[in-house]
């Protein structure tokens, strides 16, 4: 295994971990394109990122972020949307510029166009430089789903029961869209740095087996990556 592990005690400290890997990225890569996960597991790591830009310890407006997914059919202002929590839990408290925003707009009238756009946005820049990562019930990164590969930079995909039966939790408890956009695995492992987290006992199972190497998890793909670090709490990693 090349990935670098790190254990910690509690989701605070995986919290912090991440935040510090993080700004430690952005303050060392002023042009780097950023892409962060949008679902609970780093949203304590982006509260702390912003702490740490209070106190001037990084400079989170300093580089561009691209979104890592979307449920399709869903924009800014429907509560759940990716870019809706980041919006709420990182950009705006962080202060980033629009402009230093790209995300697939889950509303357009031409999916397909849009997800070329994403596409084409991501390869004019060179690619990702961090990508922060968290790892879904099925061992999905972004909606990188077990045992269907992506091609291109980002992509349309339909999503799998165990993940539309998880975004539930996003809305309220209400249906999860059944397609989702993403960046995909290949995007994110041609970025230099990632950052994979997974924490609490209901994860304990799929990072078992995203240790063990299971081929067809996109989680597990990182493993043998030299800048990949994974992030676990005693509770998922005993
Ligand atoms: P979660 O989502 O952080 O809300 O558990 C992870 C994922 O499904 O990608």
């Amino acid at each position: 295994m090349r990935a670098q592990l790190i254990r910690v005690a509690t989701e605070a400290e995986a919290a912090r971990e991440a935040s510090r890997l993080i700004a430690a990225h952005i303050n060392a890569k002023r042009d780097a394109l950023v892409t962060l996960a949008a679902g609970f597991t780093p949203l304590a790591a982006y509260q702390e990122l912003v702490a740490m830009q209070s106190r001037g310890e990084v400079d989170l407006t300093s580089v561009r972020y691209v979104g890592l997914d979307e449920w399709v059919g869903l924009g800014e202002n429907d509560e759940g949307s990716c870019i809706f929590t980041m919006n709420g839990a990182f950009y705006q408290p962080a202060g980033i510029p629009k402009e230093n925003i790209r995300v697939f707009d889950g509303t357009a009238k031409d999916i397909c166009a849009e997800a070329q756009a994403i596409n084409a946005y991501v390869e004019a820049i060179g690619g990702l430089s961090l990508a922060v990562l968290g790892i879904g019930m099925n061992g999905h990164v972004g909606f990188n789903e077990p045992g269907n590969p992506l091609e291109g930079q980002f992509s349309l995909t339909p999503l799998s029961a165990v993940t539309q039966a998880a975004g539930r939790k996003y809305f309220f408890g209400n249906a999860a869209p059944k397609t989702g956009a993403t960046l995909t695995l290949n995007a994110l492992m041609a970025a230099k740095h990632s950052i994979l987290i997974a924490t609490g006992a209901h994860k304990r199972e799929i990072t078992k087996a995203v240790l063990a190497g299971e081929s067809s998890l996109p989680a597990a793909a990182f493993l043998n990556h030299p800048g990949a670090v994974y992030i676990f709490d005693a509770a998922c990693c005993p």
